[in-house]
């Protein structure tokens, strides 16, 4: 059985003081809901306020991205090993928005994927097709690029400590959601791929379902056999949508009440 993650993905938002409110909103309700992983990933610069306030916390925290290597010169950039300084456990790896707006290809994320493993981090490596790749039947194929660079790279075993997001490209942002079938059939033929490199990872891996998962669909989303968890981007930034997600994802008796 592999315990559901809930991730709030902040993206480039909040302020010092939306921060902390919306962090001590989330460690209230989060404690209802004991059988589920609840990550939240801020922007870099609100790390070591989150990190106060969230230690000794059931929440977790993480970072959306990292550079590779330890420290250099690298303007700009923050390594794995100052991320988990902060006490982050998960980074982000591969967002549809790194690869499309800060043009990270696939070597460079096996890379940083490896970089994470290596700062101790658990990667939470997200693929995903474009509205035009799954019209054109491309979704499987961009998919499985996606993932075998970074096999290829790291090898399998990697994947013991690693998360795999399902992000449709097109579903991001936009209020269209995959519909139930349509991201059970990416996730299975996600775990099948593992399950060819390694059978005991794909049982245990985790792969969540990100792109506009909001409190009124999770539930429906989260029943699918492999679907692990979400990662969410709009609906995280208020801690009440952000809660009903959790307890969409919980079987704890006070999520069922709701
Ligand atoms: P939305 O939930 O806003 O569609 O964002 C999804 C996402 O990109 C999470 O990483």
């Amino acid at each position: 059985m592999r315990k559901s993650l809930i991730a709030g993905n902040w993206k480039m938002h909040g302020s010092l003081s939306q921060v902390k409110s919306l962090v001590d909103n989330i460690k209230q309700g989060a404690g209802a809901y004991t059988d589920i992983d609840i990550l939240v990933l801020p922007v870099f610069v609100h790390l070591a306020l989150v990190h106060d306030l969230l230690s000794h916390t059931p929440v977790m925290w993480g970072a959306q991205n990292l550079y590779l290597g330890t420290q250099g010169a690298y303007t700009g950039e923050v390594s794995g090993p100052m991320l988990k300084e902060l006490g982050c456990q998960y980074v982000l790896i591969g967002h549809s928005e790194r690869r499309t707006i800060f043009r990270e290809d696939l070597p460079l994320l096996a890379a940083k994927f490896k970089a994470a493993l290596d700062a101790g981090l658990k990667p939470i490596l997200c693929v995903g097709e474009t509205r035009a790749q799954r019209e054109n039947g491309e979704t499987e194929a961009v998919v499985r690029e996606q993932l075998e660079s970074v096999i290829a790279f790291a090898g399998i075993s990697a994947f013991a400590q690693a998360v795999i997001a399902y992000e449709p490209v097109w579903a991001i942002g936009t209020g269209l959601t995959a519909t139930p079938e349509q991201a059970q059939e990416v996730h299975a033929y996600i775990r099948d791929l593992i399950t060819q490199n390694n059978v005991d990872i794909a049982k245990t891996i985790r792969i969540l379902y990100g792109g506009s998962m909001k409190p009124d669909n999770a539930a429906s989303l989260l029943a699918k056999p492999d679907i692990d968890g979400g990662l969410i981007g709009g609906a995280s930034l208020d801690a009440g949508s952000f809660l009903a997600i959790c307890a969409a994802a919980s079987r704890e008796p006070t999520a069922a009440i709701k």
